[in-house]
């Protein structure tokens, strides 16, 4: 990855975890890292805990002052109001939330949430000062009936339509068959599809966009590919989901650059 942008490992915990064994995880991961010696201005690390979780887990981040960042799995498109269940993204900037996952595909599955929504989402986690984490990827289905690219490359220009040139977004490829199978992409194929999405990004953002914003993979990552995934140029970190819920494993995931050959 280029050396101007920080990698960043991210924790999607999806259903997992209630918030004493939220606190009890990054509590662990912030000692695991912290034997090993870990350089944290290195790497960026972003949990994103249940809602239920956030507030416990901020608070040990602040009064610890564990160097982690924290977020939300998704946010409401709208402010406030007579949204029963929803959860607006005014309330996770209050409690500190610095990044937004928005359109992960068990989104898009079991919620409906098409390209509209994802972008409204995106600009709602923009207006309240979080980063939103736009996911993108394709099922199996789309892979073969129009190759790997595609779908994510139109997923994004529905969603960066409308977004500022100088917001701060993250982007996360993650094929939809890779996702808590065990078989993720090879680093050339997710490299392929997120040198496409960069090139959205500047179509779409501007070339300072292009250059400073931070593309990941997700889907199947765990400590023995991370590496190979972060030698590829334009891949700048990960998300992670079912490894992110071990410690030994997420902090061996964020420990990539003292793997082997990187
Ligand atoms: P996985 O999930 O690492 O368990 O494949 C990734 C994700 O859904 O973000």
């Amino acid at each position: 990855m280029a050396v101007s942008r920080t990698p960043l490992i991210a924790g999607n915990w999806k259903m997992n975890l209630d918030h004493l064994q939220a606190v009890a995880l990054v509590q662990k991961l912030h000692w695991s890292l912290k034997d090993a010696d870990h350089d944290f201005a290195s790497v960026d690390v972003t949990v994103f805990p249940p809602f239920t979780d956030i507030r416990s887990v901020q608070t040990l981040i602040e009064a610890d002052k564990i160097p982690f960042g924290f977020g939300a799995q998704d946010l409401s498109v709208h402010d406030s109001g007579a949204y029963t269940g929803e959860v607006s993204g005014a309330f996770l900037g209050k409690l500190g939330c610095s990044q937004v996952i928005i359109g992960h595909s068990e989104r898009r599955e079991y919620h409906a949430e098409d390209d509209a929504v994802v972008a409204a989402k995106t600009q709602a986690a923009l207006k309240h000062g979080l980063v939103p984490v736009i996911c993108v990827g394709e099922t199996s289905e789309d892979l073969e009936r129009h190759g790997a690219s595609a779908v994510p490359v139109a997923q994004l220009e529905k969603a960066l339509e409308g977004v500022a040139s100088d917001a701060e977004i993250v982007v996360a490829y993650e094929p939809v068959w890779a996702i808590g199978s065990g078989q993720a992409a090879t680093p050339e194929q997710a490299q392929e599809v997120c040198a496409k999405l960069r090139d959205v990004i500047r179509a779409s953002l501007g070339d300072d966009a292009a250059a400073s914003t931070r593309v990941l993979y997700g889907g199947s990552v765990k400590s023995s590919n991370i590496a190979s995934f972060m030698r590829e140029p334009d891949i700048d970190g990960a998300l992670v989901g079912g490894g992110s819920l071990k410690v030994d494993e997420f902090s061996s995931i964020i420990r990539f650059q003292k793997h082997v050959g990187v």
